[in-house]
């Protein structure tokens, strides 16, 4: 899918309504190694006109011998005849003024055409991954988790993520990330059968970081509307443009959740060290293994895991009886940076809790693919709780 860098969140916004669905934004050049490194399939990045023309142009050049498949278009504010010949010396397949939309979605299309004329006219349907951060216990840090394994999945552009908030009624992805969107699931309601990602995009909500949100309606009472149904669409047509969609819950096994979880690939599952939430989260996996959810993806987050309250991580496992992936510690530093309205992985990367988040999505970028749909290796049991299918 066609990536756009530019510095300036306005310009980035402005130049992807020019592309096709699931097109996606970067800040920098920098970030651009680390996305065509994960998207090895690219056709045309976008160079817009805060970028320093010199080093545009040197992104050009290497991309001409290194990827000469992939199309690049400078969008500037100025271009004149020395530009069109230093442009096309260094490769560019089109210089398009930055403020016209058509020229910019002619030239997009020009690439597409090029693309498909190259790869030939069948490609391989995109299809990421769903992981949902959930736990049956409220407060034990799954928005935190969520909102912090997105970012670092995301890493700085590398990767095309979903944030999507189904705590419905209740949900604070938006406010933990300062963000105020000007539309919500609420505005896909009725779209069960209908949506596809053209309709999806507008109601994103773009973070700085690259990650895009779909907020939680903004009065609780919106969630009656939701129905299960439409989750599931909203999580598959979601896979169709993104790299991974990550799903933060409410604190219950309530339609949407099920819902969301019948669609994951990886299911990360939040703990605390105080025996009614292992309680629940035990009851909790357990409901897991009879609806055959997720079997052999899932990854035990014990938050607050240094409290000395009496458990430790060695009893957590045996209660549950899986082992922990991550443990991350009680730390003033996450609350105050949730509070901050910058997530501990964005404003304080060299932080132990923030290395901890990120080696559990390196972890979960590393899974190979769930089998979804497909039967889990005891599949005597799997079987008749793959047909527990609450879609309506
Ligand atoms: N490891 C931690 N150290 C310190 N504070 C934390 C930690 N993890 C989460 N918190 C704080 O705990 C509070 C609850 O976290 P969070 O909102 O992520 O929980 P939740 O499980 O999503 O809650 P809810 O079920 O209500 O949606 C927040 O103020 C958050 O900043
Ligand atoms: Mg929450």
């Amino acid at each position: 899918m066609p990536v756009v860098i530019d510095p300036d969140p306005a310009t980035v916004a402005g130049l992807l309504d020019a592309m096709p669905d699931g097109a996606h934004g970067i800040d920098s050049t920098e970030r651009l190694t680390a996305w065509l490194g994960e998207h090895t399939d690219e056709y045309l990045v976008v160079l817009g006109p805060h970028l320093d023309l010199d080093a545009a142009l040197a992104t050009c050049e290497s991309l001409r011998t290194g990827r000469p498949t992939i199309s690049v278009v400078l969008a500037r504010d100025l271009i004149d005849a020395g530009l069109l010949t230093r442009a096309i010396k260094a490769g560019a397949r089109d210089v398009v003024p930055d403020d016209d939309l058509e020229a910019v979605a002619a030239a997009a299309n020009r690439a597409h055409q090029l693309h498909v004329a190259l790869r030939g006219p069948v490609g391989l349907a995109h299809r990421g991954k769903v992981i949902t951060v959930f736990s049956p216990k409220g407060g034990v840090g799954k928005t935190t988790m969520a909102v912090n394994l997105a970012l670092s999945l995301a890493d700085r552009g590398a990767r095309r993520v979903c944030l999507v908030d189904l705590d419905l009624a209740f949900g604070d992805v938006a406010i933990t990330l300062q963000l105020f969107p000007s539309h919500t699931i609420e505005h896909a309601v009725g779209a069960e059968d209908t949506l596809d990602p053209s309709m999806v995009g507008p109601l994103l909500t773009r973070h700085q970081d690259s990650v895009m949100v779909l907020a939680a309606p903004n009065q609780p009472d919106v969630r009656e509307r939701i129905t299960p149904g439409l989750v599931a669409r909203v999580l598959a047509t979601l896979r169709e443009t993104f790299d991974w969609v990550v799903v933060d819950t409410a604190p219950a096994f309530d339609e949407p959740t099920l819902a969301a979880l019948d669609e994951t690939d990886e299911c990360v599952v939040v703990a605390t060290l105080d025996v009614p939430t292992l309680k629940n989260v035990r009851v909790a996996l357990e409901t897991l293994d009879v609806l055959g959810i997720a079997k052999g993806h899932r990854h035990l987050l014990l938050n607050r895991a240094d409290d000395a309250v009496g458990i430790g991580p060695e009893k957590v496992e045996a209660i549950l009886g899986m082992s922990v992936t991550t443990q991350v510690a009680t730390s003033v530093d996450i609350a105050a940076a949730t509070n901050a309205g910058t997530p501990i992985v964005s404003g304080k990367p060299d932080h132990p809790s923030s290395g901890a988040i990120r080696s559990l999505a390196t972890r979960l970028a590393g899974q190979p693919d769930a089998p979804s749909g497909a039967e889990p290796a005891d599949a005597a049991v799997a079987a008749p709780a793959r047909r527990f299918r609450i879609r309506r």
